[in-house]
């Protein structure tokens, strides 16, 4: 079994102002599959405190995996790709790859997400665009897979 948190990047969620639909998909997603949720919170697009949250859940909580959603467009606030590459120590591009490959076929804006991936300390952190729609798109292409990386990070 592995652990799981969840940090949502959304000014407007962090304030109350917008339901955070995508947060639920992927709780609902991943403890389908076993995944125990530790840690759940939606932060403003601030780089420190979205950088601040990861080596939190990372460390301390020590997640195995660190699921991101939203900032990963182009808005002048989107930036969880920026506070995501300050915390890991390696990426895992291929992640990132995949889940760009996987949703291009559904819409070529995902050429639009520059969202990133990778491994810090013994936790996976994997940035997901911000729609729910594209949350689960993500997920069903790729939960199946990241089990083995997660197995061989223990
Ligand atoms: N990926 C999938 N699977 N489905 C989608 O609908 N939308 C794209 C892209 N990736 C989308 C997707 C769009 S429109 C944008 S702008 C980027 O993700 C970034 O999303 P974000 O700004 O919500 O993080």
């Amino acid at each position: 079994m592995f652990t799981l948190g969840i940090l949502i990047s959304s000014d407007k969620g962090s304030k109350g102002e917008r339901a955070d639909e995508s947060g639920r998909v992927i709780q609902e997603m991943m403890e389908q599959q076993g995944y125990i949720l530790k840690k759940y919170t939606i932060l403003p697009d601030e780089k420190e405190l979205l950088a601040a949250e990861m080596i939190h859940m990372a460390d301390e909580l020590k997640v195995d995996l660190l699921l991101t959603s939203g900032g990963t467009g182009f808005s002048k606030r989107d930036i969880t790709p920026e506070a995501t590459l300050t915390v890991v120590e390696r990426l895992t591009p291929g992640i990132s790859e995949a889940i760009r490959y996987n949703s291009l076929k559904i819409t070529p804006r995902a050429m639009l997400s520059r969202a990133i991936s990778g491994i810090r300390k013994d936790t996976l952190i994997i940035n997901l665009p911000g729609s729910p729609k594209a949350v689960r798109e993500s997920l069903e292409y790729i939960i199946p897979h990241i089990a083995h990386g997660l197995e061989i990070l223990k």
